[in-house]
């Protein structure tokens, strides 16, 4: 059981499937997803962001990192801080060093800093902050490089203009020296996918299909040589997805799936709202990136 995540993820890419990280806004939902995981016999990310202990009900790394210790099963599991942002989604700084820094020495598996609002340097500089950090204690990193929208406030540009311009997309010279020079040990990309959106007024809109540049994905699996994170894993169309993880995506983050059914629920009955949970998070492993059985090939 001892293995790390560094050598699951770069199994996963190796045999060419993917891990996927699933949200946990609200820390009841943890469980239900765990044995989603289990049932499907499929290895994962128990996940949470910041923006899910400022905006949602999940804590903070402490109360997430208890509550894990709880319902983990490593067989299937390993716990991952997603979205630290240096430059939060309403423009905030944020003190990233120290949410980072606690879940280091709670001892996460691994961690996200998100400096993909900075210019190229400092976003270089951030992450390299954190590398260090992080690696002393073998914790590993995900860093972010290109803009993946959707939890912003304000109106999203309209989706096929942004995707046939390819705005905001990771650039992979770019890529390639960021990955060098911060030494992060997988790379969040903008490929074409968007956040689900998280604002009070638009959290419980449906989201948009999403596409992916593949091309783009192989551009930057050239020049980086690592694994790559696909976030905005809900609705993306099914083809695009598949075909992504052949490509080199080994992570797949997924928040609106598993959270809008939870939503719709929770005040009406929380062994409902559970119930609903568990269900999407086996639809998303089985159906939607067919993972079912993932943790054989990936935990061999
Ligand atoms: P979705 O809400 O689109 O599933 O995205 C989740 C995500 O990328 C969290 O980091």
């Amino acid at each position: 059981m001892g293995r790390t995540i560094q050598e699951l993820m770069r199994r996963a890419c190796e045999a060419g499937t993917a891990i996927p990280g699933f949200n946990i806004p609200y820390l009841q939902m943890m469980e239900p997803v765990v044995r989603a995981l289990r049932d499907t016999q499929c290895f994962g990310l128990i996940m949470a962001a910041r923006l899910e202990w400022v905006k949602f009900a999940a804590g903070g790394p402490r109360e997430v990192f208890e509550t894990y210790q709880r319902f983990k099963d490593e067989r299937y599991t390993r716990l991952h801080l997603d979205h630290v942002p240096v430059i939060d989604e309403d423009l905030h700084r944020v003190d990233f060093v120290a949410d980072l820094g606690l879940a280091i020495s709670l001892g996460y598996d691994s961690v996200m800093v998100d400096g993909s609002r900075l210019p190229l340097e400092e976003n270089i500089r951030a992450t390299k902050t954190i590398v260090d950090m992080a690696h002393a204690q073998g914790v590993a990193v995900e860093g972010e490089l290109g803009a993946v929208m959707g939890h912003e406030s304000g109106p999203m540009p309209p989706y096929e203009e942004l995707f046939a311009s390819g705005k905001g997309f990771t650039d992979p010279d770019e890529a390639r020296r960021f990955v060098a020079e911060t030494g992060v040990d997988w790379l969040s990309v903008a490929v074409g996918s968007v956040h689900g959106a998280i604002t009070e007024g638009t959290r419980r809109e449906k989201k948009i299909e999403a596409r992916l540049s593949i091309e783009r994905i192989d551009a930057i699996r050239k020049t980086t040589q690592v694994p790559l994170v696909l976030h905005g894993g809900t609705g993306i169309r099914k083809e695009y997805v598949i075909e992504a993880i052949r490509h080199g995506i080994a992570k797949i983050n997924v928040a609106t799936a598993i959270r809008q059914p939870y939503e719709a629920l929770m005040e009406q009955s929380t062994e409902k709202a559970l119930d609903a949970v568990y269900d999407a998070a086996v639809r998303v492993i089985r159906e939607d990136l067919e993972l079912e059985g993932s943790a054989a090939v990936i935990f061999p």
